[in-house]
């Protein structure tokens, strides 16, 4: 498969890039780092991506920015850097990606554990990953020519065994998987 990976230099991307680079042919993405540069939080910058690469297989997503703060000092400024860098981001992937995925291909997200089970000061966190896994679910439904698409939430990755986040990659990557939240290292 020839797979797009934007974040591959990141802490999750660092892990599953090289499994996937047994195997297939990987393209990696990233504002500063990587084959191709891209901003996923620009659309025209997203469509500039796909127009260099091509088609692809499958796309996943490592990447997204969100803020950590306590509650009384959050701001709409605060929330919107995740709504911007993560969420929407994402959303505009998946929206313009979708002229130039495979048929039968496959969208891989992220969100995280604390958009399910919060802890102090990760409101900001919480509804950035909340809300990435409510577009799945909904998105999911209207996937056209049998493309798939699923998100990984992982708890923090120094806290999960490596081989349970690269399966989960697997999963939404290789199997018939389609509007999973794959969670990793939690139920
Ligand atoms: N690490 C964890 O424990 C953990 C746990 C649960 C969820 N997550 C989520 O997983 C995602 C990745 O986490 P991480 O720890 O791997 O992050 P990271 O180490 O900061 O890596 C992020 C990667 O994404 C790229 N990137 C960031 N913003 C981008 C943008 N706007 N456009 C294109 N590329 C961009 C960065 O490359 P450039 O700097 O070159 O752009 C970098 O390669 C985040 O959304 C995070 O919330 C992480």
């Amino acid at each position: 498969m020839k797979i797009l990976i934007i974040g591959a230099n990141g802490h999750i991307g660092k892990i599953i890039t090289p499994i996937l680079q047994q195997r297939h042919e990987i393209i990696t993405a990233g504002r500063n780092s990587g084959d191709v540069s891209v901003d996923i939080s620009s659309v025209a910058s997203l469509e500039n991506l796909f127009a260099q690469i091509g088609t692809v297989d499958a796309a996943v997503c490592a990447a997204g920015d969100s803020i950590t703060s306590d509650l009384l000092s959050m701001t709409d400024e605060k929330y919107f850097t995740g709504v911007q860098q993560k969420l929407l981001a994402q959303i505009n992937l998946v929206i313009t990606g979708l002229k130039h995925i495979s048929d039968n291909g496959s969208f891989t997200l992220i969100s995280g554990k604390m958009g399910e089970h919060p802890t102090k000061g990760s409101s900001g966190k919480a509804v950035a990953n909340g809300a990435v896994n409510s577009f799945v679910l909904a998105a999911a439904l209207e996937m056209p020519r049998g493309v798939r698409i699923n998100v990984i939430s992982p708890s923090k990755i120094t806290d999960i065994a490596t081989e349970d986040l690269i399966n989960g990659y697997l999963k939404s990557i290789t199997t018939s998987a389609n509007g999973g939240i794959i969670r990793i290292g939690y139920n």
